[in-house]
């Protein structure tokens, strides 16, 4: 991801600011006296939302691009961002232990094998009494999945594409929701609470620019070929999206994808 792509993402994230709408607040609520920390920030649009209901607000990503733009563009006196991993955050920033009464972290989990070290880290991060909100995108993805009717399928036959797709690998890992709930109370959370929404179809799509910026953060086939094809993968997944996206009741494209949403105190 390079900083103009940081930018695209930030101005095309109607899909993930729905999510927020739709479930944030119904799961948890922020009060004046939390600090919270975002694993997973991307371009800050949420750490620099809850600020302003919280007394600090943290956010980290691995991407420097889009810490850069965070720190750029979502600054306030209580919000800072660092580069860090979710995998091994508690290595790199081991004073973050028991520090945050309250932990977010939106579409990032399918990204990530090992979800029980992520589970593990947030509990660790949270102090007694914490709670997460964990948000991420379900098994049923038409960007992500295998089957002839979804993008990685297309990809992987078409003919300017399938020779430097032979050692891809599908990196979109999600667990059910009975895995979920499971794998949190192995790491120690008391409560946990979840829902699958399936298949979400308020994730309206009003432009073809606003669709490449989805795809430019959601497909990671694009990585796969060479530096000087990237702009030409990405047209051609934006124009299969376009043409292949169902229409929704407001008669707008959406993706159709299932959200996975979970809740767990550290008690
Ligand atoms: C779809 S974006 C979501 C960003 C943000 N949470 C939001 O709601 O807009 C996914 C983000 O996850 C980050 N990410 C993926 N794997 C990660 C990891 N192992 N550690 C930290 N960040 C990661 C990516 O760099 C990217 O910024």
């Amino acid at each position: 991801m390079n900083s103009s792509e940081a930018s695209l993402y930030s101005k095309n994230r109607r899909m993930m600011e729905a999510g927020y709408r739709m479930y944030l607040h119904k799961y948890m609520s922020i009060n004046d006296n939390d600090k919270i920390l975002d694993f997973g920030c991307g371009t800050g649009e949420l750490v620099y939302r809850l600020s302003k209901e919280a007394k600090l607000a943290f956010g980290f990503d691995k991407s420097k691009e889009m810490i850069e733009f965070a720190r750029q563009i979502h600054k306030a006196t209580n919000v800072s961002y660092e580069i860090a991993d979710i995998s091994n955050c508690l290595e790199t920033h081991p004073h973050w232990k028991g520090k945050f009464s309250k932990i977010v972290s939106a579409y990032v989990l399918h990204w990530v094998k090992n979800k029980r070290q992520v589970f593990q880290n947030i509990y660790d991060c949270l102090s007694e009494g914490g709670e997460c909100f964990i948000l991420y995108v379900g098994p049923n993805n038409q960007l992500r999945g295998n089957n002839d009717d979804e993008l990685p399928y297309y990809l992987k036959n078409h003919i300017k594409w399938k020779h430097h797709l032979k050692g891809y690998e599908n990196k979109y890992y999600s667990l059910t929701l009975k895995e979920n709930v499971s794998l949190l109370k192995s790491v120690g959370f008391g409560e946990v609470k979840g829902h699958l929404h399936t298949p979400c179809d308020e994730h309206d799509i009003f432009s073809k620019d606003e669709l490449r910026g989805c795809v430019s953060s959601l497909v990671d086939q694009i990585e796969y070929v060479p530096e000087q094809y990237r702009s030409e993968i990405l047209q051609d997944a934006t124009e299969w999206c376009f043409k292949n996206f169902p229409v929704n009741s407001r008669g707008n494209k959406y993706i159709r994808h299932d959200t996975l949403v979970l809740l767990a105190k550290k008690n």
